[in-house]
């Protein structure tokens, strides 16, 4: 089975960039760009990465950026995560980056997108990765500030497939920023929206994502098996929910395997990504393969779920079906 995973081709549509910064390049960018550390070695801070909710994983996430300074480190960043991916057989990722955690840092916007940017180009020139970009507000900020990264993305808006609402959920409903991801919708970009899993008002957050928002897809969104209506609604528009579930299991013990065999035995478009590999310990094979393990799923049941992934990306459809 393991074989069987690892040689499937995959699409990943759940991957944050900097959720991707490995210990290693983050020693190395800290050195160069003499940036302080709070640890020694790669391995103790490894050994730091004991998260239980989402608060204590951000916390770790936000601190680590600090370390990516030039176009070059996103550009280095976002060519090794395609590298890894593509040595996994994953042949078309959507790459969701938080240009609000470098703005907010003195970082340019242009710096940021340049060089991640200049490194899908050049993956897909020379490792035959394709991958498009989904540019995410922090929900923790104003809407303001969502507002006018929207408007500083407008010159890049052709290097840009879709929007998305990350960071921490806590009194911050997707509703904050209707009038974002409206104009968002009005320059021609697709919508998604986290709704991690366990959270608080979550079944209110995932209505509001259908009514108020009417997103294109759900991240997570584990929770909307709680409501049949909800799961109806998700099924009868036909919306895709990129579980991940390694990450689950830092905040729910388990790899949310049941939950995920609910929504294929209810014709839901479920989907396997990794959301932060460097920091959750696990690329897309090896959430498969995990998950694979706990829920014993068969071949069957795999081959619907990475198929799912090419059937809710955001391809153009005689693209999709290269790989269908
Ligand atoms: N930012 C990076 N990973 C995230 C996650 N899993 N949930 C919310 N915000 C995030
Ligand atoms: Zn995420």
């Amino acid at each position: 089975m393991q074989a069987f995973i690892e040689q499937m081709p995959k699409a990943e549509l759940h991957v944050h960039l900097e959720g991707t910064l490995e210990p290693e390049l983050s020693f190395a960018l800290a050195k160069k760009n003499n940036v302080p550390l709070d640890y020694q070695t790669p391995e103790e801070l490894i050994a730091a990465y004991n998260f239980y909710d989402l608060p204590s994983f951000l916390t770790i996430y936000y601190a680590a950026m600090k370390v990516l300074c030039e176009e070059e480190d996103f550009y280095q960043l976002t060519w090794d995560y395609l590298s890894k991916a593509r040595s996994q057989e994953t042949l078309y990722c959507e790459l969701f980056f938080d240009p609000q955690a470098h703005t907010s840092r003195g970082i340019a916007f242009d710096t940021v997108i340049r060089g991640i940017h200049r490194a899908q180009i050049d993956a897909e020139e020379k490792l035959g990765i394709k991958s498009q970009l989904i540019m995410c507000f922090l929900r923790d900020m104003s809407a303001e500030s969502a507002m006018e990264h929207l408007l500083m993305a407008e010159p890049y808006r052709h290097w840009l497939i879709g929007v998305g609402l990350d960071s921490d959920e806590k009194h911050n409903p997707p509703v904050k920023f209707a009038e974002v991801f409206r104009k968002a919708r009005d320059m021609g970009l697709k919508l998604t929206m986290h709704c991690d899993v366990n959270q608080l008002n979550t079944l209110v957050h995932i209505s509001q994502c259908l009514d108020d928002i009417q997103v294109d897809r759900i991240d997570h969104g584990i929770n909307s098996l709680e409501s049949d209506t909800l799961c109806e609604a998700i099924k009868a528009r036909g919306l895709g929910l990129t579980i991940c579930p390694v990450s689950n299991r830092f905040v729910v013990q388990s790899l949310t395997s049941n939950e995920i065999r609910q929504m294929l035995e209810k014709g839901m478009l479920a989907t396997i990504n990794s959301d932060d590999p460097a920091y959750f310990r696990a690329y897309l094979n090896e959430n498969l393969i995990e998950l694979q393990r706990e829920g014993n799923f068969n071949t069957e049941e795999i081959t619907t779920l990475v198929g799912n992934a090419f059937r809710v990306s955001w391809l153009p459809e005689p693209e999709k079906q290269v790989y269908l």
